[in-house]
Formats: C-alpha cells, structure tokens, sequence
C-alpha cells in the first residue's frame, strides 16, 4: 500500500526546539531562547488601531476568499511604490501568512511525481510542503564557500525532464545571505529556458543590511513565476497570519483560489485590516536597530572564533559547529540553557542557526554561554 503523504513528513524542526526552549522558561529556567523566527518588536500602533478599529466598526464577517479586494490593491500599491513589482489586485490571493501562500503555490502546480528544486541550506516547511503535495523534493546542496548559493553546475545537475519549479529564498532562511545579481540570472535563464517555474519567496527582503536585495520578478518568464512574501517579518506581524502570492499565470492564480477559498475561505478580516494599514507604515526603524544588533552579533562571533558568514539579510547568524549540530544543540541546551536550531532542520548538518532577533542585552548573554559552552568542550 502506498504510504500517506503525512506519513513522510516530521513536525517542523524549528518550532520543536523553540517549543522545548519555551516549556523549560515556562518551568522558570532562565533559557536563552535564540530560535526565535520572528522580530521582537510590537507591531506598529497604526497597524494595531487599524485592528482596532475594524473591530468597533462590525467588520467580524466574511470577505473574499482572496482577501478583501482593498488590501489586495493596498498590496498592489505597495508592491509597486516600494519594490517597483507590478501585479494587480486580481493576481494576488492572500493567506495565512507566507507559509499558506506557498502551499497554495506548490498544490496549485505539482502533480504525482513533480519534482520541485530547492537550495540548502533552506527553509524547514518547503520539502513537507511539497511532499502534502504529491511532489518530490530534489536538495541541491550549496556549498559555505559559495556564500550557499548554488552555482550553475550544481543546478543543472539537479534539472530533469520533470523538474517542475524552482525555489528561490533571497535573503535566506537560514544563512542570511543574498543571492548576487548573477546567480539570479542564472537560475531565471535555466527556468525560462525549460519551462520551469519559478516560486520566489521574498519573505525577508525589507531586512537588508548589506548590499542590496534583488527581485526574481523581471527575471523570470512572467507565466512561470509566482511570487511570495507577507508582513510577517518586514511588520512584526507573525501572529496575524496574513501572507500572499501573486502571479500573472491566470490558471495558477484560478488554482490558488481554488484551494483558498476550500482549505480556510479568507484569512482573519480584522487581520486583512491590519495588513491595509502596514501597506503605508514605515519599517525603517526596525531595520536599523537589527542592523545594531547585527553588527554586535558579528563581532562577537568573529571575537569568539565562530566561523560562518556575514548576514547580508534577514536576522540569522548560521555557524560551523563540527559534525553534530544536533548533539551541540541538546548539550548547549541542557548545559548553558541557550536554545539554537540545528542546520539539520535546514539540510544542512553541522552549522547552528541562532536569530538576532532579540534585544542586545539578550544577545550579549547568549553570546558569552555560547562561549563558555564552547571552551568547556575545546
Ligand atoms: C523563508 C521563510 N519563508 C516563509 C516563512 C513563512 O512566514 P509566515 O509567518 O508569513 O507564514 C518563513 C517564516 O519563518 C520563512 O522563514
């Protein structure tokens, strides 16, 4: 008998060790909790009212299985205004956050047996993802010498005749790096030539510290590329749940309402609210205090000798640990009560993920267990 497809997948890595992190605190363990995926920060007030003040006007109901046709403008507008990206109102659906927009995206396009390309190291949910939806997921594993991005070998070799999309995560979840302007390029020829689509999930890419951020969107053939992001990590809104995807494939929008509208109708309305007002609040400030805190982590870990490289994006420092990062990650739980996610959960044994995410004072405390936890163990 065939296996199901749940029966292939595990519970997502990260979230298991932040819930351990999480019931040791809840024990009153003074634990270091570095796992964290999200920004610190309270959301913006303007969002918050915003809330606010759908809720006093009644706005409890139904809306759009798509999302409210003003957000998706206000989505529209942003996009354009902010990132020079350009999809209307009616190709772009809105869902629970990145993650729905993706599985919307992978369920919409896979058929038994596609094969679908990713880039470790990379985000924990894609390969689970993937599998629910009757594909295969095919690892291409970049190398640190590479900056983790892949190089034009390494994916050809990964290319077959039912290669049916590429993922792209620039800045990336776990390493923070930024794909160059050429890797882009190449990976964006490969799938124009072959007819592959392309899914870019631009999650992170308002959190940019170095250099500059660049869009898959123009690169791609527009019927092959669909594109993600959400306000979870630009707005601190992870709680609200509200990502989307867009694309200019008309039967690919068609199926990711579909399985919108069947799998959960509209996200929350007064969340749908919320996203409306973040679409004009400035974020700026938050970057800048990540960019402190990116610059004393880095420090630090040049100081203690940890061997990794600089993150250009998001609010991760990914670094080599030796052979078993997971070993490293129980023990430096268990011993030092600093929580940090091994790269196995990203495909990519033996570095150790630990999030900037967090105030200095926090940072500087772990930063020096991670220290004597490392010179305990030299
Ligand atoms: C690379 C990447 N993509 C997508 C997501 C999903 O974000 P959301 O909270 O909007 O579902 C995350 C969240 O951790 C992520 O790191």
């Amino acid at each position: 008998m065939d296996m199901h497809p749940t029966d292939l997948i595990a519970p997502s890595k990260t979230l298991e060790v932040d819930a351990l992190a999480k019931k040791l605190i809840s024990e009153g363990k003074d634990v270091v909790n570095l796992t964290a995926g999200e920004p610190d920060f309270p959301t913006p007030r303007p969002i918050v009212e915003k809330a606010v003040e759908a809720l006093e006007k009644g706005y409890t109901k139904y809306t759009d299985s798509n999302g409210l046709p003003a957000l998706r403008e206000a989505i529209s507008k942003y996009l354009k205004a902010k990132k020079s990206i350009e999809f209307s109102a009616d190709e772009i659906v809105v869902s629970n956050g990145g993650k729905q927009s993706l599985f919307n995206a992978f369920a919409s396009i896979l058929d038994s047996g596609d094969e679908v390309i990713l880039f470790a190291p990379l985000w924990v949910s894609y390969p689970a993802q993937i599998i629910l939806s009757r594909g295969q997921p095919v690892i291409v594993k970049t190398k640190f010498e590479n900056g983790f991005m892949p190089t034009k070998d390494e994916l050809l070799i990964a290319v077959r005749e039912n290669t049916k999309a590429i993922v792209v995560n620039s800045p990336n979840n776990p390493s923070g790096g930024i794909y160059d302007y050429d890797t882009l390029k190449m990976i964006a020829q490969i799938a124009n030539e072959r007819g592959i689509f392309v899914i870019t999930d631009e999650v992170y890419d308002d959190l940019v510290y170095e250099g500059t951020h660049k869009s898959m969107y123009g690169l791609v053939r527009e019927e092959l590329l669909i594109y993600i992001n959400a306000f979870s990590k630009s707005h601190s809104m992870t709680g609200w749940r509200v990502g989307y995807a867009a694309t200019k494939n008309k039967d690919v929008k068609k199926k990711m309402s579909k399985i919108q509208s069947h799998v959960a109708s509209n996200i929350n309305t007064i969340a749908q609210y919320a996203a409306i007002a973040a679409c004009e609040t400035d974020n700026t400030y938050m970057v800048e205090e990540f960019k402190k805190r990116r610059k004393f982590i880095i420090e630090k870990a040049r100081e203690y000798g940890l061997d990794f490289l600089e993150p250009k994006g998001a609010f991760y420092l990914f670094f080599k640990v030796g052979d078993n990062d997971e070993e490293f990650c129980k023990r430096l739980l268990a011993e030092k009560l600093v929580a940090a996610v091994p790269g196995s959960a990203f495909e990519m044994p033996g570095f150790v993920r630990i999030s900037f995410a967090n105030s200095l004072n926090i940072l500087e405390e772990g930063m020096s267990r991670i220290k004597e936890f490392m010179d305990s163990h030299a």
